[in-house]
């Protein structure tokens, strides 16, 4: 397991990364990379799936999907249930942050790949649904730094904010979200409550989801309990 400075590390140097070689995956990583979708799946509820060498999901021959180019592989976000959206998130991003430390790249994708293609190389349990895939793989670049809202935008507290606090609101303005919208809010409540909320936006679930992972990694978990 990585230590919480590795993963403030790579949440710094995570960017979304579009456009893919076409070298696949190493067995290796991927035998890094299984047993903590494992985990994530039993801590989650969840059925992420990594779905290897499957081209037509993100290209077809008429279809283009958005910025998009060689991406081959990609996790499936699949579950049912109660929160869905915001455990998706979470854990999604678990994986992401994991694959930034393995040398790999990603980039969420709610939209701009075909739901139908995917279909056939996903499993799917009673009442299940895919949420949304994110592509992997070793990108042509590392991508670029987004634009970062003010704390003030995204928080609510009273008074001086504590540093464990600030730290945590900027790991989250780090973080990936549906159109970088950042549709999201922290509150300080009590000493050391806090309360996430999700605004009003598409997808702002599984940002909420995404967002609170990166809170827990900058303010450090043993800081504050969510309420
Ligand atoms: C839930 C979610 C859905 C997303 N869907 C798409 C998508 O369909 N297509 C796309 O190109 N990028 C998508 N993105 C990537 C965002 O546009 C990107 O995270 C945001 O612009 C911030 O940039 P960064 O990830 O490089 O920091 C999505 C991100 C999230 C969190």
């Amino acid at each position: 397991m990585e230590t919480n400075n590795e993963l403030l590390e790579a949440i710094a140097r995570r960017h979304s990364v579009r456009r893919y070689t076409d070298q696949p995956i190493d067995m290796d990583v991927v035998a890094k990379l299984n047993p903590i979708i494992d985990s994530c799946n039993r801590a989650g509820g969840l059925r992420i799936q990594l779905v290897l060498e499957d081209w037509r999901t993100f290209h077809s021959f008429f279809v283009h999907y958005g910025a998009f180019s060689g991406v081959r592989n990609y996790f499936a976000i699949v579950g049912k249930g109660e929160h869905l959206h915001e455990r998706a998130g979470y854990y999604g991003e678990r994986l992401v942050l994991e694959c930034q430390r393995l040398g790999l790249n990603t980039c969420w994708a709610a939209l701009t790949y075909s739901k139908k293609r995917s279909r056939n190389h996903i499993n799917f349990g009673p009442d299940e649904k895919l949420v949304c895939v994110i592509a992997v793989g070793y990108g042509i670049t590392q991508g670029e730094g987004h634009k970062v809202k003010t704390f003030e935008q995204v928080t609510r507290c009273p008074g001086e904010a504590p540093a464990w606090f600030r730290n945590g609101v900027q790991a989250a303005l780090l973080a990936p979200t549906a159109i970088n919208q950042q549709q999201f809010r922290f509150d300080l409540v009590g000493e050391r409550q806090v309360r996430a909320v999700a605004k009003l936006g598409f997808y702002s679930k599984i940002d909420l989801g995404i967002v609170k992972l990166h809170f827990e990694i900058g303010a450090g978990k043993d800081n504050f309990t969510w309420v």
